[in-house]
């Protein structure tokens, strides 16, 4: 069996054979998060099924689609709908396609999620720029002999690679300023991913603000983790879609956090929106 490099280059070119633009902004969008991809002009949607080696979501909710297209004019690959580890599937499995993103020419990655707000001061349906991330699910998408031809420019695709900018400060900076524009709030946060997929017990969650946390939530760590081995530059959302377990009085239910996403869609778009030309800009004029 070919390997994984092979395997995610095959996959790549499928992608290519199916749709000419050549993305250089991978965007994925979270739970409840996923009719972003309507903003996508000129889109080819290509079902994860049709795409050799892509994994397909066990999860209802999260449909499964890349939608490649612009938005703002700049060429972007949007993942509706992602894999979890929770659902069984192997490290490598859950970055295949964040891989793929990378071998498609992405040097920008845009990775939202659905989070439980463990900080007060945030309420559901707000959004939070990532600072950084606290990987506690046990797993590092990384293990296995290490792929040097995944790196995408000199300096990466490293055995041992660097975390301290994870996620890229003056990504973050664009981010806070037109949200600022728009009047939306947009708090910073540290998200810690567990493994799920059961929700946090509210002890857990207590432990969880003493290390440290502002959000929980079951994906994108290792997805960060590829894109920064690849040498991608990152902005990290994640929306809170429900006070995390214990903060509130009362359970969690995975219904809500799906209805929180649709209630704050136009909020959500209209950043991500505005953002992606100046992402795309930004990165383009040295890589971060
Ligand atoms: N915990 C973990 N993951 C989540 C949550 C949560 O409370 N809400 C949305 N994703």
């Amino acid at each position: 069996m070919a390997d994984l490099y092979e395997r995610a280059l095959a996959a790549a070119e499928h992608i290519r054979s199916l749709h000419e633009g050549r993305p250089v902004l991978g965007i994925i969008l979270g739970s409840g998060l996923g009719n972003f991809a309507a903003q996508v002009e000129g889109a080819t949607t290509i079902d994860y099924g049709e795409i050799p080696g892509w994994p397909l979501s066990t999860v209802e909710g999260h449909s499964g689609k890349l939608v490649m297209g612009t938005i703002g004019g700049v060429d972007v690959a949007v993942m509706q709908g992602r894999v979890h580890a929770y659902e069984g599937y192997s490290m490598n499995e859950v970055t295949f396609p964040t891989r793929v993103l990378g071998l498609l020419g992405c040097k920008g990655l845009i990775v939202t999620n659905a989070a439980g707000g463990i900080n007060t001061s945030y309420g559901e349906g707000t959004l939070v720029a990532i600072s950084d991330h606290i990987n506690l699910t046990g797993m590092n998408a990384a293990v296995g002999p290490n792929e040097p031809r995944f790196g995408m420019r000199e300096g990466t695709g490293y055995r041992f690679f660097d975390m301290t900018v994870a996620y890229s400060a003056r990504l973050r900076k664009l981010a806070h300023a037109e949200a600022e524009k728009q009047q939306i709030p947009l708090p910073e946060g540290v998200y810690i991913a567990v493994l799920g997929p059961s929700y946090e017990t509210p002890a857990e969650i207590r432990v969880f603000r003493t290390l440290g946390a502002d959000l929980v939530g079951m994906s994108t760590v290792h997805e960060v983790i590829v894109a920064r081995h690849m040498g991608m530059e990152v902005l990290g959302i994640s929306l809170v879609t429900n006070m995390a377990a214990g903060v509130l009085d009362r359970v969690i239910h995975h219904e809500e956090v799906m209805e929180i996403g649709r209630r704050v869609e136009a909020q959500f778009s209209s950043l991500v929106k505005a953002l992606v030309p100046q992402v795309a800009g930004t990165i383009a004029e040295q890589a971060g």
